[in-house]
């Protein structure tokens, strides 16, 4: 049976008008008087939702055997007791209706019930708290919070590819399975079939992993970066996008174990050259999103941050800030009575310093420069001055860090003098190291986390809520 969607009746109420079209979706809400009842449905189409007058002249007696569904027609008294959730397809005709919030509606002609919704539904029509929500993943896609929500995330992904594709950067897909540690963090997820109860052992003690699936220690990936790196030298311009996995025992509202990341890798390229591309990006990112989802862009300022649409305009009609890490930290320290943790040179910045930086001097994104070489990744280009690395971070407002990227150090001796410094095993890098012994290149990458790129877009202050299935310390849910 051809349904016709909400978002094709919305774009175009007058073509459909005085129309008899076929809608399929779930009841939101449903409110009846003696003689005459209105049904509001989502269809999942669109943000719009579709308002549908019904009346005792609804038929439910014939039968609906030439439908190929099997839903049962129901008659008025029938769709009045409708509960909220319910599946149903409805027939009616379109009438235009201007000087109503909405400006068409349906008049029902016959109402089928797909699915009918137990009065237990727990998403009845009136507001409810983000954490209660949080304690029914699976239905909250049906509010209009996640329906904004996962359909940004939608199009602000398809939005990233689109900016690569069009640059000629080629989409790879590195391994999720890993056999080494590409931000040397070490907070990973070890991947085993040992019997965790009696595992074996080697004589000196040792696990013994050559009794392991893969015959050695695996772990979830924490970037894509490395694998990438090697498809760079080859074709030049590259990105990831896909899950990666970390092991932090970070209860915040950004950090998450499960994530989704967009990594580029560009060649002959240099620390200037990502920012330039990173900021790019995301200028393209928030225009796509803003021009594709105005409605729901509405609803966020709206409803849950307001400022964001003259925020988010903002940002993409003005250059992002740049600072040195060296510079950053001068500038914070005049006001180190403000925050919980003092800055002095050498330190990481924490959050409160970096929504400091970009939240109350730049007020816009902004990349922060050469960082301390011991805060940062092993595989990062090591400055002339010795003490720092060409990295960049960008931060912005409300979030803090975002994306993380660097120039990569492309000297074999300087690569492997900082691996035998950290202590790293060189053995299980030799494929990272050949990059640097066949035609090694000057190139750097960066990964924007794409979770806290739809928190930036939404206003949502959670990132367990813009992942329909959060996986978070201490949390794993369906
Ligand atoms: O700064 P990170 O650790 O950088 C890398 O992984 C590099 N290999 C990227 C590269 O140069 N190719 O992580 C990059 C971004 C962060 O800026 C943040 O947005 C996000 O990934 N991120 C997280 N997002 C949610 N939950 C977590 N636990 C995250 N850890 C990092
Ligand atoms: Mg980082």
């Amino acid at each position: 049976m051809r349904l016709t969607e909400v978002r094709e009746i919305s774009q175009e109420p007058g073509k459909y008008a005085g129309q008899r079209v076929s809608v399929g979706g779930w009841v939101r809400s449903n409110r009846d008087s003696r003689s005459i009842g209105f049904l509001v449905i989502a269809d999942g189409s669109c943000f719009a939702q579709l308002q549908i007058v019904y009346s005792d002249a609804l038929d439910g007696t014939a039968d609906g055997a030439e439908r190929e569904t099997p839903a049962r027609r129901l008659d008025f008294a029938g769709t009045a007791k409708l509960n909220v959730g319910a599946a149903v397809i409805v027939t009616g005709v379109i009438v235009e209706t201007p000087e109503a919030k909405q400006p068409f509606e349906m008049q029902a002609e016959e109402v089928f019930l797909e699915g009918a919704s137990a009065p237990e539904y727990p998403l009845q029509k009136k507001r409810h708290t983000l954490e209660y929500l949080r304690t029914m993943p699976h239905l909250r896609p049906r509010t209009n919070t996640f329906q904004a929500v996962f359909r940004v995330r939608s199009v602000a992904a398809f939005a990233i590819h689109q900016f690569f594709q069009q640059q000629d950067f080629v989409y790879v897909h590195t391994p999720l399975i890993t056999a080494s540690d590409a931000e040397g963090a070490g907070e990973m997820f070890q991947v085993t079939t040992l019997p965790l109860e009696s595992v074996p052992r080697r004589e000196d003690g040792a696990v013994d992993y050559s009794q392991d699936f893969f015959g050695k220690k695996t772990s979830l990936t924490v970037s894509g970066q490395l694998n990438g790196e090697a498809f760079a030298t080859a074709f030049r311009n590259i990105y990831t996008f896909g899950p990666t996995f970390r092991a932090e025992q970070s209860n915040t509202t950004r950090h998450a174990a499960e994530f989704w990341m967009i990594e580029p890798e560009m060649c002959f390229a240099d620390l200037g050259d990502y920012m330039d591309c990173a900021e790019a990006m995301l200028k393209y990112m928030i225009r796509s999103t803003m021009e594709q989802c105005p409605q729901e862009m509405q609803f966020f300022n709206s409803f849950v941050d307001r400022g964001l649409i003259e925020r988010l305009t903002n940002v993409v009609e003005s250059d992002f800030g740049r600072i040195s890490y060296t510079d950053a930290v001068a500038l914070l320290e005049k006001h180190n009575d403000e925050f919980d943790f003092k800055v002095y040179w050498g330190c990481d910045l924490q959050t409160e310093h970096e929504r400091y930086l970009t939240e109350q001097v730049f007020r816009k994104p902004v990349f922060v420069t050469d960082y301390p070489k011991e805060i940062k990744a092993f595989y990062m280009k090591q400055n002339p001055d010795g003490r720092t690395v060409a990295a960049a971070d960008c931060l912005v407002p409300g979030i803090g860090e975002i994306i993380g990227g660097s120039q990569r150090e492309d000297d074999l001796e300087r690569l492997t003098a900082r691996m035998d410094e950290l202590g790293m095993e060189k053995s299980d890098y030799q494929f990272y190291l050949d990059l640097r012994r066949f035609g090694s290149v000057r190139h750097s990458g960066f990964g924007l986390g794409f979770e806290r790129a739809v928190m930036y877009l939404t206003g949502m202050g959670n990132i367990r809520d813009v992942a329909l299935f959060p996986r978070t310390f201490g949390n794993c849910e369906l």
